[in-house]
């Protein structure tokens, strides 16, 4: 009898226990006891807190190579108060600068005083950390990071393990003359015209580094970091034609977000911002899945090559000059003529006809490293 009515179905109870442990199983019984759950996660949650959270993985411990930077520390920040990591690493060449930048009562922050390009540091990182976002100005380690990425996990087809922060216009000086004229407000900005120690020459081998590392990458290029812009939607696009202002906190933002975008995996593409707007709820995904892969935008580079020889610039380059005439209506200023600019001159100075603070525009003092 006993054994026959402990058989019998009870439809409520079975529905109750299959609730309780999808919820257990989803977020771990500690966090129903409120014991494990990281003091991150009780934050209010942004926008795109909200999407990690709809993500399958949560990333925990991220690594930020060149945390003591301007970008570098917002980026800690975020990825803490954004809910993405709990813990971060934080890697650096100086623990002294490191003490005074970064938030040394927060225990979620490791600092580790790393050289990237010693191999056994750079495995070390991987051991430890889920994904990289690479900060550094310049390429020191950058190439043994990614070598070092363990070679189980090379061919991920999943969320982008490193992240890099390069710059908008590193292209610009390779491309053909008559691009550079039929694009002058890409062009002819003070960076590319004066591109000190080649600046944009090093970020794109450093971009072609890590592309071919073979781990899952994204690169992001910024357009000019400007931390007076005012918060904006970060507008992501490609082939080089973006010009424009975003801050670093938009920044860190955009870099911390595409550590959950597996459609940002193997793209490289630009970020400006467009000041006023809200930042958008579902993440980047919809706008990435439009973008070429860095390997299908090789093979069209060819393709464009070979019709360049054959057919007027105008119908090869139709995609690109809409691109171009869409990005330079978000210029900032009023006169929205970024080849008049001078380096070191703000677009606002320029309205008013104000000299920049390195002088004008064909006599600058070019100072020895800027992206400005
Ligand atoms: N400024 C712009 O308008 C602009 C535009 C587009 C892209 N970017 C790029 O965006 C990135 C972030 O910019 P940011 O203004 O945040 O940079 P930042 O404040 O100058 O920070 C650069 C970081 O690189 C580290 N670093 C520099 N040289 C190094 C070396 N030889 N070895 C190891 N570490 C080194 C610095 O370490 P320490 O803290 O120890 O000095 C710092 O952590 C940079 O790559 C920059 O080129 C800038």
């Amino acid at each position: 009898m006993a054994s026959r009515a402990m058989m019998r179905w009870k439809p409520k109870a079975t529905i109750f226990a299959l609730v309780c442990l999808a919820l257990v199983t989803k977020h771990g019984i500690l966090d129903y006891v409120g014991v494990a759950r990281p003091a991150c996660h009780q934050a209010i949650q942004s926008p795109t807190a909200l999407h990690a959270e709809a993500a399958e993985d949560i990333l925990r411990t991220v690594a930020v190579a060149g945390a003591t930077g301007k970008t570098g520390r917002l980026v800690v920040a975020e990825l803490l108060r954004s809910g993405y990591a709990s813990e971060v690493l934080a890697i650096v060449r100086n623990v002294t600068k490191a003490a005074e930048v970064l938030d040394a009562d927060d225990s979620r922050i490791r600092v580790v005083s790393c050289n990237l390009e010693d191999k056994a540091a750079a495995q070390d990182v991987w051991a430890d950390a889920e994904a990289v976002i690479w900060c550094l100005e310049g390429q020191t380690g950058l190439g043994t990071l990614a070598a070092a990425f363990p070679a189980a996990q090379q061919q991920d087809e999943g969320q982008p393990r490193m992240v890099m922060c390069s710059s908008a216009a590193v292209t610009r000086p390779t491309w053909s003359r008559t691009k550079q004229e039929r694009f002058p407000g890409c062009a002819d900005i003070p960076i590319v015209r004066l591109n000190p120690n080649d600046i944009l020459g090093n970020k794109r081998l450093a971009e072609n580094v890590l592309r071919s590392a073979g781990m899952p990458y994204t690169i992001v290029r910024p357009t000019g970091l400007n931390d007076k812009w005012p918060p904006g939607r970060p507008l992501l696009s490609q082939g080089d034609f973006a010009v424009g202002r975003i801050s670093r906190a938009d920044l860190a933002s955009v870099l911390v977000a595409l550590l959950q975008e597996p459609v940002a995996t193997g793209k490289t593409f630009e970020v400006t911002s467009v000041a006023g707007y809200p930042k958008p709820r579902n993440g980047y995904g919809q706008v990435l899945a439009g973008f070429d892969s860095d390997t299908s935008s090789t093979k069209s580079s060819v393709w464009r090559r070979l019709a360049q020889k054959f057919w007027p610039a105008s119908r090869v380059e139709g995609s690109d000059a809409a691109t171009y005439s869409v990005l330079q209506q978000l210029l900032p200023g009023e006169e929205q003529d970024s080849a008049g600019l001078a380096m070191g001159q703000t677009y606002e100075q320029y309205d008013q006809k104000e000299e920049g603070r390195l002088g004008p525009r064909g006599g600058e003092r070019v100072p020895t490293t800027s992206t400005n």
